[in-house]
C-alpha cells in the first residue's frame, strides 16, 4: 500500500478523488487538507468532513488556506454548484469545522511517519508552499508529489493557464521549485481521460456510492463533448497504473505575472534549462482503461 494525504478542494472531481483514496486498499489516507479552489475553503472543509462521513471513515480534516499567497482568490463556483459539490444531498451537516490547521497537521503528519508518504494536491498548491518555507525539514519525508495541475498544452481557465495553478501561481512556482520530485498530472492527460456516456450511466447503478458519484457528476462539465473529465482522479490512477500514462521528463516553470499568469512552461526543447528536468510530466493516457479501471473503484467502494 501507499501512504499518501490528500490536499484538496472539493469540488466534484475531488470528490470523486477523495471517494477512491478512501475505499481503495491500496491506499492508506494519513490526512486531507483542504484549500480554498473551487469554492471557498469553508465549503471545501465542510464537503471533505461530507465525504469521510458517507463513506464512514475516521480520516483526520484539517483547514488550510483561505487565500492564494499573493493573488486574489476566484472560486470555480459555476462549474462545481454554489456548495461545490452540487448534484447530491448528503443529509449531514458537520459540526467541528477545522479552521487554519493544515500547514501544522501536514508537518506532524509527515514527521510522524516512518517511510516516505506521497503528497497529493488536487486544489491549488497554497497548503504545500506555506509547508515548504515554514518547514523546509519536512522536503525530504516527502517521497514524491503527484499533483494534478498545469497544461503543456492550453489551458482551461485562461488560454494558458489550468486552474488549480491559476489560482495560485506564486505557490506552484514555490512547488516546482522545491526539489522534491514532482508528477505533473495536467490537461493534458485529463482533458483526455474523458468519462464515456457509457461509464456515467453504469456508475448510476453501482450502489450508493454510485448514485453518490452519479448525482455530483450529472451537472458537471454538462455537455462536454466526449464525456467529462475526472481531473483529480488521475493523480491516484497515474499512482496505481503508471501504465495507463505515457510520461516524460521536463523542466516546468510557473509564469508568475502578465497575461500567461499561472502558465507552466515545458522546456521541451531543453533550450532554457540546458535538458535539466524537475518533472515527471504526464503527457498521453489510454482513456478506454481509464474508464474501465474507474468503474471498478466505484463498484468496490463501500458506502
Ligand atoms: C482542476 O480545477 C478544479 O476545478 C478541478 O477540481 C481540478 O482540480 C482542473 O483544472
Ligand atoms: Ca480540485
Amino acid at each position: 500500500t501507499t501512504k499518501i494525504i490528500l490536499d484538496t478542494d472539493p469540488g466534484i472531481d475531488d470528490a470523486a478523488a477523495i471517494s477512491v483514496a478512501l475505499n481503495s486498499s491500496e491506499f492508506e489516507v494519513e490526512l486531507i487538507s483542504t484549500v480554498a479552489g473551487n469554492v471557498t475553503v469553508d465549503k471545501t472543509t465542510k464537503n471533505a468532513l461530507k465525504l469521510v462521513h458517507f463513506f464512514d471513515s475516521n480520516v483526520e480534516v484539517a483547514g488550510g488556506a483561505e487565500q492564494p499567497l499573493l493573488k486574489p482568490f476566484e472560486d470555480a463556483a459555476r462549474v462545481h454548484g454554489e456548495s461545490g459539490m452540487r448534484g447530491f444531498d448528503f443529509n449531514y451537516e458537520p459540526t467541528e469545522i477545522p479552521v487554519n490547521n493544515a500547514v501544522e497537521r501536514l508537518y506532524n503528519v509527515i514527521m510522524a511517519n516512518d517511510g516516505p508518504i506521497t503528497l497529493v494536491p488536487t486544489g491549488s498548491y497554497t497548503n504545500v508552499a506555506l509547508l515548504f518555507k515554514q518547514h523546509p525539514d519536512v522536503k525530504e519525508k516527502i517521497g514524491k508529489i503527484v499533483a494534478m495541475g498545469g497544461s503543456i498544452g492550453m489551458g482551461n481557465m485562461t488560454s494558458a493557464a489550468e486552474f488549480n495553478v491559476f489560482t495560485d501561481p506564486h505557490a506552484a512556482e514555490i512547488v516546482y521549485q522545491s526539489g522534491v520530485p514532482i508528477v505533473m498530472v495536467g490537461l493534458d492527460v485529463t482533458m483526455k481521460a474523458l468519462l464515456t456516456q457509457e461509464t456515467l450511466d453504469t456508475i448510476k447503478t453501482l450502489g450508493k456510492a454510485g448514485e453518490m458519484l452519479g448525482g455530483l457528476f450529472s451537472h458537471y462539465y454538462e455537455g462536454n463533448e466526449g464525456g467529462i473529465p475526472m481531473h483529480d482522479v488521475n493523480t491516484l490512477a497515474f499512482m496505481l497504473h503508471p501504465e495507463f500514462y505515457k510520461t516524460e521528463d521536463l523542466w516546468i516553470d510557473v509564469v508568475v505575472d502578465g497575461p500567461a499568469i499561472g502558465e507552466t512552461v515545458a522546456d521541451i526543447r531543453g533550450a532554457y534549462h540546458g535538458g535539466s528536468t524537475n518533472a515527471q510530466v504526464c503527457v498521453d493516457i489510454d482513456a478506454d482503461a481509464f474508464n474501465k479501471w474507474f468503474i471498478e473503484e466505484v463498484r468496490n467502494m463501500k458506502a
